[in-house]
């Protein structure tokens, strides 16, 4: 592994900029097999992630997280929109270029069960980067490959056994070793948790985090739900029907949350004082989330939102800073 890195956390410059961001997935349909529609997966996503710190990305199933988190890294072609990491903008760059920047920017996926080949050893799936990149000769590769298993606290002896034996939290320890090969500078984690056991989840969340301190990993952390961001995010993007609504410090959005969709969301988190919980007023959001083939004109939360004026309609509440590093989409926040 690299040297070790005493990064401050969050040092303020920015390392992923992202203005912008669509994706749009053709429907097809008919005989022709034309396109007959565009899912809106992502449809103008603006974000950005200082170096050193964990962006948390919350909201529900379909909102598009997993699609902004890949077309940030280039696995999906962004239909419009800049995505720059470290000051070099990504969608300009050509497939060879892009596959050079692999080594720097790094995904660990939802579910080690289906993300890890089960007829691969550990050792090929962790050596797999290592040898694209031609990280060193066989047996440079074979000892970076026993550190690696060491950083993430699994025994290098068991190199050569298959993925398949080994228990979800052990796969994602192996799959978080395998995104770690090429020493990148930005992870991002799409629920790297949701599909383990609770009693594991914690100790999968606290080597992300040593693993941050350790080499100054900056994170994209993907989450259903606000609760579990709360406690390894700087900072929170909160996202509704493919765009971010609201981004501020995890404290601030807790605290005083100024989008009507965060504040409905927070609303339903119960609080641990009866007392507290008795008095709470819950926000019950009317409708479901619409269709991304469809969405609502204007600001796409309107149909739901008990403060909607017409300007709401007509107009895309663009992603503002209305208090000190606290950004809201919306015309009348707080
Ligand atoms: N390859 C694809 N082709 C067409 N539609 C897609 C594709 N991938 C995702 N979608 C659609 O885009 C929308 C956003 O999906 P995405 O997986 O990004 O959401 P998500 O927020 O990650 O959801 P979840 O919390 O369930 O993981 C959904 O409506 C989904 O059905
Ligand atoms: S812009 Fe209007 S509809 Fe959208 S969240 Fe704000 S008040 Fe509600
Ligand atoms: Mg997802």
């Amino acid at each position: 592994m690299a040297q070790e890195v005493q990064t401050p956390q969050a040092t303020g410059t920015t390392l992923v900029d992202v203005k912008g961001l669509k994706v749009h997935f053709p429907v097809k349909g008919g005989l022709l097999g034309r396109t007959v529609a565009q899912v809106k997966a992502v449809d103008g996503v603006d974000l950005f992630i200082r170096r050193g710190e964990t962006l948390g990305l919350v909201g529900e199933s379909g909102c598009g997280k997993s699609t902004t988190g890949r077309a940030i890294l280039q696995l999906i072609k962004p239909t419009a929109g800049t995505v720059k990491l470290d000051g070099v903008e990504l969608t300009k760059l050509s497939s060879n270029e892009i596959r050079r920047k692999r080594a720097d920017m790094q995904m660990v996926f939802q579910d080690p069960y289906s993300s890890l080949d089960p007829r691969y050893t550990i050792g090929q799936i962790i050596s797999e980067p290592l040898q694209n990149f031609n990280r060193g000769n066989a047996k440079a590769i074979q000892e970076e490959v026993g550190h690696l298993m060491e950083t993430v606290g699994l025994n290098p002896y068991y190199v050569n056994r298959f993925a398949h034996e080994f228990s979800g939290g052990q796969r994602q320890r192996i799959g978080i070793a395998r995104a770690l090969a090429l020493h990148p500078s930005f992870v991002v984690a799409d629920e790297p948790v949701s599909a383990l056991d609770v009693s594991i989840q914690a100790q999968v969340l606290n080597l992300l985090q040593d693993l941050q301190g350790k080499f100054g990993l900056t994170y994209l952390f993907v989450a259903h739900n606000l609760s579990v961001v709360k406690h390894i995010s700087d900072r929170v993007a909160v996202m509704y029907l493919g765009r971010v609504v609201e981004l501020a410090k995890s404290e601030n959005l807790y605290e005083t949350p100024l989008h009507p969709y965060t504040q409905a969301l927070l609303s339903a988190i119960p609080v641990p004082d009866p007392e507290v919980e008795l008095r709470r007023k819950r926000i019950i959001l009317e409708g479901d989330v619409p269709s991304p083939v469809n969405p609502p004109s204007g600001c796409n939360f309107h149909p739901r939102c008990w403060k909607a004026q017409a300007i709401c309609r007509e107009v895309i509440p663009p992603l503002e800073e209305k208090q000190s590093n606290h950004y809201a989409a919306c015309h009348f926040p707080g």
